[in-house]
This record gives C-alpha cells, structure tokens and sequence, in this order.
C-alpha cells in the first residue's frame, strides 16, 4: 500500500493554497484534485479506516504547517450520522469508500431550522460546503449494513476551529472538534 495518492494530494493542496486565496477557485480546483484522491480506494492505511461502534470517527491525515488545510479521513459505522452542523471554513468531502446521504441545512431569520434537499455522495463523488455556498449540513452513512468512509480537506486546521451544532428545537451550541487519537501517517514511506 503506497501512501503516493495522499502525497501527490497534499502537494496539489500546498501549491493550491500558495497561489490563491479565492474561494472559488479552492473550491474548483481543490474539488479536481480531491476527486482524483477518493478515484483510487487502495491507499488508506487500515489505521484510519476503522469504525469506531459509539459514534462516527476523524482522523487526521495531514495538516499544512501553516494550517491553510487539512485531511481528515472520516468513518462512519452502520447508521451513524453527525448532527446538523457548520464548519466556518470552506470544505470539500469526497467518499472513498461506501456510501453517504448528505442533508443541507438553512436557518431563517428568526433562527429557524430549514431543511434542504438530501442526496446520496458515491464513492468517487465529491461535495462542498462553505460560509459562502451553503455551510450547515447532516451527514450519514447510507449503508446500513458497512462502513463508509470520506475524505475531506477543509481550508484550516478543522479540529481546532470553533464551530456550531444546531439542535432540532433551534438551540445552537459551540464546539471544537477535535481529532480521534491516532499518529499522523508518515506520507513519505512508500
Ligand atoms: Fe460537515
């Protein structure tokens, strides 16, 4: 198993984030080259591909040292769903393995929670989510009998980022999530 497909990602990323700070462009150009990362499903080491049976799992794969971007690899088990939440940084979420239905969210002026459209992300697709195009939103593995896994980069070091989940009855709560303990995988070994 050669790490290859997340180097050659993270270099794409690095170059990307050094020529533009224009959301569109990331988002395009990021969406290419994520696309081309989730396109391959050999490279994953096991190490960031297991389920965790409490509740849905991140880890980081790569931080920029700047913290412009980071790659998490996310791991949903059977049934397992995030809340509504928000990320306050562009994203991009591309499926490597599996399956997932994702739920836009909206909230009206008086704080209202408006559901959007679902649709179902395949393996090899990718969605993004941003402050600009649409940030909140409620993820969930569409396979009920095996995990699913995505890989997403986010324009920041998204486990230290302060965001938002949003509870049915309107209530809205801070948090920062953090990353599931694990090693940073060596990119460099092949
Ligand atoms: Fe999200």
């Amino acid at each position: 198993m050669s790490l290859e497909p997340l180097r050659h990602a993270v270099a794409g990323f690095t170059r990307l984030v050094d020529s533009t700070s224009d959301e569109a462009r990331l988002l395009a150009e990021g969406r290419t080259l994520l696309g081309a990362l989730v396109a391959d499903d050999n490279w994953l080491p096991d190490l960031y591909a297991e389920p965790n049976p409490e509740r849905y799992t991140q880890y980081l794969l790569w931080c920029d040292p700047l913290e412009r971007f980071s790659v998490v690899s996310f791991v949903w088990g059977p049934g397992q769903t995030t809340p509504v939440h928000d990320h306050t940084v562009w994203g991009l979420v591309g499926v490597l393995r599996g399956a997932e239905s994702c739920t836009g969210w909206s909230r009206s002026a008086d704080g209202k929670l408006l559901r959007g459209d679902t649709h179902i992300l395949k393996a090899g697709s990718v969605d993004a989510v941003s402050p600009t195009i649409g940030d909140m939103h409620e993820v969930a593995n569409a396979r009920s009998d095996a995990p699913s896994i995505s890989i997403h980069v986010y324009g920041a070091n998204i486990g230290r980022v302060h965001r938002h989940v949003y509870k049915p009855d309107g209530e809205v709560k801070s948090f920062i999530s953090g990353y599931t303990e694990r090693p940073l995988p060596n990119i460099w070994i092949d």
